[in-house]
C-alpha cells in the first residue's frame, strides 16, 4: 500500500507526510515546486529519520502521472496540489482554473486508468461563501463563491461527487479545511509564504520578527465580539491527523465523503493578536484599516460529524498554534 501525496512538499501537505511516514505509510510525493521547496521534506526527513519518495513533476502533465502510476503501488492519493491565494485568483481566473479544476480532472482520469480508486482532497471553508449562519456543518449551503480560488474548489467538489456517483468502485473524501495555522512543534517545517504574506498569522510572525512594520486589522465594525473577524483557526498538525484519520475511516460506508476539518471556536483578529502577544511576550504593532473586500465577519466549524465517523476532532490550542507558529518564524526568519 502506498499513498501519492499531490503538493507534498507545500505546507499542509508536508506536515501530513510526516505523520504519514511516522504511521509507516510508503509515501510518493509529486510537486511541482510552484510554492515550494524540496527543503520541506528533507527536513520531514531529519524529524522522523525516513523519507518519502520525491518526483519533481506537475499533476497537469498526464505523462508524468502515468510514470507515477506505473512505478509504484499506489492505493490512495491525498491531493493537496493547487493554487491557494484568494486575491492572486482574482487577477489569475485562467491559471487557478487551469491548477485547481484541469489539473484535478487529469489526475481523476490517470487515476481511473489505473484503477485507483480511493482520494482525498483539500478542499476549504470557503465553499460556503458568506454563512447564513454559524456553525457551519456539512449540509450547509455552498457555492455562493465570491472570487475564482474558491469556485475552484466548489467546483471540483461537484466533479467528485458526480465522479463517485458514476462509479462505484469510487471513494473519496472531501475535507473542507478552515483556516490552517501553526507548524510542526519542532519548529523546522512550517508555512513559508512567497512575498508579503495575505493571511494574519504569518503576517503576525512577520512583524514580530521585524520584517514587517505593522500589522493591518482589515475592519473592526463587523457584527462580532469586537468587531474584527472571526474565524476557525486550526493547528496544521491536528490538520494532518485529520487526513490519517480519512484514510483509516472505517466507519462511513458511503463512497462520497465531507467533513469540515476545524475546531468549532471562532476567534476574533484582536484575540488572535493578545494570544500572541501573551505566548510570545512580543508587542504587535498594529492599524485598523477598512475592511478587505472579499472577507465575510465570521466563520467557524460544526466539526462533529469528523468526530463521530473519523474519530478525529482537534486537539491543540490557540496557545499552542501561536506557540509553535513564533518558533518556526523564529528559527527560519527568511523561511527556507
Ligand atoms: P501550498 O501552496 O503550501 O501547497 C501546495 C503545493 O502544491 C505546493 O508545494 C505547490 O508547489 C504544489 N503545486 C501547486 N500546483 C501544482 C501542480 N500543478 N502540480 C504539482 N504540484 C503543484 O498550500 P497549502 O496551504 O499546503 O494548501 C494545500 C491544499 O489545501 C491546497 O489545495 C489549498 O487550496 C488547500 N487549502 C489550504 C488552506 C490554507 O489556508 N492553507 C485552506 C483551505 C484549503
Ligand atoms: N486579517 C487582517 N489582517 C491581515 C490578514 C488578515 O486583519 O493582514 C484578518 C482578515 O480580515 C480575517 C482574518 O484576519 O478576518 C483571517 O484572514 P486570513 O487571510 O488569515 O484568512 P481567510 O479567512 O481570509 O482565508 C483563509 C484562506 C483561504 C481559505 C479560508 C477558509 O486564506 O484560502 O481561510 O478556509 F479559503
Amino acid at each position: 500500500m502506498a499513498i501519492l501525496v499531490t503538493g507534498g512538499a507545500g505546507y499542509i501537505g508536508s506536515h501530513t507526510v510526516l505523520r504519514l511516514l511516522e504511521q509507516n505509510y510508503k509515501v510518493i510525493v509529486i510537486d511541482n515546486y510552484s510554492n515550494s521547496s524540496p527543503e520541506s521534506l528533507k527536513r520531514v526527513s531529519e524529524i522522523c529519520n525516513r523519507s518519502p519518495i520525491v518526483q519533481q513533476g506537475d499533476i497537469c502533465d498526464r505523462y508524468f502521472l502515468r510514470k507515477i502510476f506505473e512505478s509504484y503501488p499506489i492505493t490512495d492519493v491525498i491531493h493537496f496540489a493547487g493554487l491557494k491565494s484568494v486575491s492572486e485568483s482574482c487577477v489569475k481566473p485562467i491559471e487557478y482554473y487551469h491548477n485547481n479544476v484541469c489539473g484535478g480532472m487529469i489526475l481523476l482520469e490517470e487515476m481511473q486508468r489505473y484503477c485507483v480508486n480511493r482520494l482525498i482532497f483539500s478542499s476549504s471553508a470557503t465553499v460556503y461563501g458568506e454563512p447564513e449562519r454559524v456553525p457551519l456543518d456539512e449540509l450547509s449551503k455552498v457555492g455562493g463563491t465570491t472570487n475564482p480560488y474558491g469556485t475552484s474548489k466548489y467546483i471540483f467538489e461537484r466533479i467528485l461527487e458526480d465522479v463517485s456517483i458514476a462509479n462505484p468502485k469510487m471513494n473519496i473524501t472531501v475535507l473542507r479545511y478552515f483556516n490552517p495555522v501553526g507548524a510542526h512543534q519542532s519548529g523546522k517545517i512550517g508555512e513559508d509564504p512567497n512575498g508579503i504574506p495575505n493571511n494574519l498569522i504569518p503576517f503576525i510572525s512577520q512583524v514580530a520578527v521585524g520584517r514587517l512594520e505593522y500589522l493591518s486589522v482589515f475592519g473592526n465594525d463587523y457584527l462580532t465580539i469586537d468587531g474584527t473577524g472571526v474565524r476557525d483557526y486550526i493547528h496544521v498538525m491536528d490538520l494532518a491527523d485529520g487526513h490519517i484519520a480519512a484514510l483509516e475511516n472505517k466507519k462511513s460506508n458511503r463512497r462520497f465523503n465531507i467533513y469540515n476539518l476545524g475546531t468549532g471556536v471562532g476567534h476574533s483578529v484582536l484575540e488572535i493578536i493578545a494570544a500572541f502577544e501573551r505566548i510570545t511576550k512580543i508587542n504587535i504593532n498594529y492599524k485598523i484599516k477598512e475592511r478587505r473586500a472579499g472577507d465575510i465577519a465570521e466563520c467557524w466549524a460544526d466539526p462533529s460529524l469528523a468526530e463521530k465517523e473519523l474519530g478525529w476532532k482537534a486537539l491543540r490550542s490557540i496557545d499552542d498554534m501561536m506557540r509553535d507558529s513564533w518558533s518556526w518564524q523564529k528559527k527560519n526568519p527568511n523561511g527556507y
